[in-house]
């Protein structure tokens, strides 16, 4: 099956893709996940993101469109993926789909997570991460047992640097309009799947698993 997960910051991407993945045993592909890798390892890509991420504006389409092509090619793709993050714009879109046509393949669904704004807010200047394996948190909404340490592996949590309150208002804005466009491109594809996501974690699961099944019916 072949995914793209789409919403604004804090939506809930990474958080609903991790679960998805693991019952579907397909790649999770993040822009975002892949960028952050390369930003700590400061490669050429990692130095020029870096620059976009900390205004929290977007990467330029070049060179996101080429990560993306990139990791699609691997082997990994072969039984499907899910994309997280991507495509974030309508060249980023049709790129997308020019690429898939050459490899024979094309998306099933485009899950929308909808979140209000106010819900974003707090999600994200709230949200904390495992330093180790990368699992992610949030101070009232999904509270470590310990204080500041991963459940999973023990290590210690941080908060990423776009997620301080002046970041996240500026990604707000700045995505909002991009999928707004992106909505209307994958609605007149019959793509989209809008799944309520201001219900707890679980339950947004649920909800994308049981869309689709009806979709597949
Ligand atoms: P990216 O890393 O993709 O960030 P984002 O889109 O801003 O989304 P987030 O990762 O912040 O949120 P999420 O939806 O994954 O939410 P999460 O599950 O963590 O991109 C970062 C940057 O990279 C961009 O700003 C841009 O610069 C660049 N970039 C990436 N892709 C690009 C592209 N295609 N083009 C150009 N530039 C690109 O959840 C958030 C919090 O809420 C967590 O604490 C979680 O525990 C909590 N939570 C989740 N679900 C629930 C729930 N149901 N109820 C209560 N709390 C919940
Ligand atoms: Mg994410």
């Amino acid at each position: 099956m072949n995914i793209i997960l789409m919403g604004l910051p804090g939506a809930g991407k990474g958080t609903q893709a991790a679960l998805i993945v693991e019952k579907l045993h397909i790649p999770h592909i993040s822009t975002g996940d892949m960028f952050r890798a390369a930003v700590k390892e400061e490669t050429p890509l990692g130095v020029e993101a870096k620059s976009y991420m900390d205004q929290g504006a977007l990467v330029p389409d070049r060179v996101t469109i080429g990560i993306v092509r990139d990791r699609l090619g691997k082997d990994d793709c072969e039984s499907g993926f899910l994309l997280d993050g991507f495509p974030r714009t309508v060249p980023q879109a049709e790129a997308l789909d020019e690429l898939l046509s050459d490899l024979g393949k094309e998306i099933d669904y485009v899950i929308y997570i909808e979140v209000s704004q106010q819900e974003l807010i707090s999600r994200l200047t709230g949200r904390r991460i495992c330093s180790n394996c990368g699992t992610t948190f949030h101070l009232q909404f999904a509270p470590p047992k310990v204080a500041g340490v991963c459940d999973r592996c023990g290590g210690s949590l941080y908060q990423r640097e776009d997620d301080q309150e002046e970041t996240v208002a500026k990604r707000l804005q700045i995505n909002q309009e991009q999928t707004e466009h992106l909505i209307r491109y994958y609605t007149a594809k019959e793509k989209l799947v809008r799944v309520d996501g201001e219900q707890p974690i679980e339950q947004v699961t649920e909800t994308i698993f049981s869309k689709i099944r009806s979709r597949t019916r």
